[in-house]
């Protein structure tokens, strides 16, 4: 069974072909990083105008580079939420319109449920049960999951996701968008001594995050410096390392207590800031230490990507689960609410 997939929630546009039995043949990603940049942000309005310029031809070069006609394609899984509505919105009315041409079902995908189950494209693939750790531009999640479609939130962040944290924090230091990889890339000739971040909510038991102090924090931190310190540039990178080590911290001391209390010994990191590599390393220490293993996809499949869409799309079709035409596309959209299959 082969199904094609459909990524338009945000700013990149991305389409994968997964076959059942071959895995993944193709995907491509096209990133909208340059018309938004200018702004500072994804501009939604533009975003939505791109995707219609960029989704027909991606679909075609993706065919034509796994060697497949249209015809061969099963099922068409689209990301129907959550996300920006308008780019949402490109993607659902192209894929259930090829879908309904085809004469083959449309898979409504939530965008969280593609970023959880990518680190199954890899080898070795997480056997259920495990915790996830999601995180990426709108979300910071722990999820026990049992199953496809069998998720249960452990905690989540209160405020911002991490990488919006991340994202606003690098606007903070005048980095370009997108600020997450940025201020990554700064981080790496920051001295890891010279500033020491809070590591919120880490004080007090449960699982839930909060990130918006750190962007504060970082703004304090800057200015007083900044009115004293003769090494600007020096300093921003100090205190990019600063702002990561404590975000990555964080992460791992929650992760730590998710394995411990849920007594699992694997753990799946995934979306976006699943790419940041301190993250990744940190992560593989904690678990080994636990005696546990972590999973994560190759970076291309951390960030948006239109594989993820087409897996888990052929997860949900091949157990018989389509969606009529009726269904809308949502801006918001728990995982909770996904039937299990
Ligand atoms: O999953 P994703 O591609 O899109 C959403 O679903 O939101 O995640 C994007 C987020 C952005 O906030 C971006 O800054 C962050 O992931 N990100 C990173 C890195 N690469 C992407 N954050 C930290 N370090 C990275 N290397
Ligand atoms: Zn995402």
């Amino acid at each position: 069974m082969r199904v094609l997939g459909i990524e338009t929630s945000c700013d990149e546009t991305g389409i994968a072909v997964y076959d059942g039995e071959h895995g993944l043949l193709a995907h491509a990603v096209y990133s909208q990083i340059e018309i938004h940049a200018e702004y500072g942000g994804v501009v939604p309005e533009l975003a939505s105008r791109d995707h219609v310029r960029k989704t027909l031809p991606l679909i075609r070069q993706v065919l034509s580079e796994a060697g497949l006609s249209k015809s061969s394609i099963d099922g068409v899984a689209f990301t129907a939420g959550p996300g920006l509505i308008g780019a949402l919105l490109v993607g659902a009315a192209i894929g259930r319109a090829l879908a309904w041409a085809l004469g083959v079902p449309a898979i409504a995908v939530h965008h969280m449920e593609g970023h959880l189950l990518a680190p199954m494209l890899e080898e070795p693939v997480p056997a259920f049960p495990f915790v996830a750790l999601l995180v990426s531009g709108g979300h910071t999640q722990l999820v026990a999951v049992a199953g496809v479609g069998r998720y249960r939130l452990l905690g989540e962040s209160l405020d911002d996701a991490a990488g919006e944290a991340f994202d606003k924090t690098a606007k903070i230091l005048e980095l370009p968008y997108p600020g997450g990889p940025a201020l990554a890339q700064l981080a790496e000739q920051g001295d890891p001594t010279r500033y020491r971040f809070p590591r919120p909510m880490t004080d007090r038991p449960g699982l839930d995050f909060s990130f918006s102090g750190l962007k504060t924090f970082t703004l304090n931190t800057l200015n007083r410096e900044m009115a004293q310190t003769g090494n600007p540039a020096q300093t921003r990178a100090d205190i990019a390392r600063a702002f990561e080590e404590a975000v990555v911290d964080t992460l791992v001391i929650k992760c730590r207590r998710a394995l411990r209390q849920y007594a699992s010994r694997r753990l799946v990191l995934a979306g976006g800031v699943g790419a940041n590599r301190r993250l990744r390393a940190r992560m593989e220490e904690m678990a080994a230490k636990e005696d546990g293993e972590v999973f994560y996809p190759r970076t291309e499949l951390c960030t948006d990507n239109g594989a993820m869409i087409a897996f888990a799309g052929w997860q949900r079709l091949r157990a018989g689960q389509t969606d009529p035409l009726s269904f809308q596309p949502r801006a918001r959209w728990r995982m909770e609410e996904l039937t299990a299959i």
